[in-house]
């Protein structure tokens, strides 16, 4: 199980876990189901749970993790927690109070990621990254950055990024690794199933496994952390598994060749906007 699970080093010396568990909960799903999948998600392994501010999970995330530390299966030091700092409070003085109302919805003392959630508009607040004798806050060097948590999956491999990520020595974190899955406000009815792609599941027969262990998989061994979602026991199980496999290099360059630059979450709320980061080539 957990424990042992491969991780990332990141430029701060910290170190996260290379498999996730996402917790944006879509409108469909009861309420009373993030508690729960959370829950399953740390005894099936995960120990690095992904939330945000806006995905109102917060407190979902911190009760699992608390009752499971309780429990005395983990402790707060075995897990990576994210949280987000959502748009609205980008602005400077908005910063400190946020991240005090996202632990306070967690119930926990930190988290040990604190994502700047769509920065289109933002300076950090310079609380948090206090201007240098420079005059630059330390958000000015890109260097600080430990991760970027961008959308990357097979049809979209983000490998430029990922090429300057790692000349940064910055962590890409992958979300909609699965191809975000429909139904989703965001997700375009039109565009292809990932999870259905013919070449994915040929190889996935091939190997015994999911399509869905073969796209996390793929992100793994690319030195990727990935986020990877469910609601379903079963899913989360199967997920966790992607450890016990290889991929030998003739099958990942086939999966490389599955790119075709599609996004599946394009923030529509952002075009238009004149820093809207999704028009650039990265
Ligand atoms: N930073 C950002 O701006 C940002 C943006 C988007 C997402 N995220 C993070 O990334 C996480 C994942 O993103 P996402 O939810 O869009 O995409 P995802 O992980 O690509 O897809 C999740 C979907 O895949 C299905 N699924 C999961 N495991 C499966 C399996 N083994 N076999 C078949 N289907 C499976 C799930 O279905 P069921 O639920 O029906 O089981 C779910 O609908 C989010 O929860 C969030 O934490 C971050």
């Amino acid at each position: 199980m957990s424990s042992k699970q491969q991780c990332v080093k990141l430029n701060d010396g910290h170190f996260i876990p290379a498999l996730g568990f996402g917790t944006y909960k879509p409108e469909e799903v009861p309420e009373n189901k993030p508690l729960e999948a959370i829950h399953l998600a740390i005894e099936a392994g995960f120990r690095h749970i992904d939330t945000a501010f806006v995905y109102q999970t917060e407190s979902h995330v911190g009760q699992a993790i608390r009752s499971k530390i309780a429990a005395g299966l983990v402790k707060r030091e075995d897990i990576f927690l994210t949280t987000k700092l959502w748009c609205t409070f980008h602005r400077p003085e908005l910063v400190q109070s946020n991240l005090e109302k996202s632990l306070k919805n967690l119930q926990l003392d930190y988290v040990d990621l604190y994502i700047i959630h769509y920065p289109m508009q933002m300076k950090p607040g310079e609380d948090l990254f206090p201007v240098d004798e420079h005059g630059k806050t330390l958000f000015d060097t890109v260097d600080i950055c430990a991760t970027w948590e961008v959308e990357c999956h097979l049809y979209l491999n983000q490998s430029k990024l990922l090429n300057y990520c790692k000349s940064k020595d910055i962590a890409l974190v992958a979300y909609c690794a699965l191809g975000s899955q429909r139904p989703k406000r965001w997700v375009d009815p039109n565009s292809p199933v990932l999870l259905n792609d013919s070449v994915l599941c040929d190889m996935a027969k091939k190997h015994k496994r999911s399509p869905a262990q073969i796209a996390l998989r793929y992100q793994l061994q690319r030195g990727i952390v990935v986020l990877a979602q469910s609601y379903k026991e079963n899913e989360i199980k199967e997920n966790i598994q992607v450890f016990e496999f290889e991929l030998p290099s003739e099958d990942m360059k086939i999966l490389d060749s599955l790119n075709r630059n599609l996004r599946y979450a394009p923030a529509p709320f952002g075009e238009g906007h004149p820093e809207y980061p999704f028009s650039d080539e990265f």
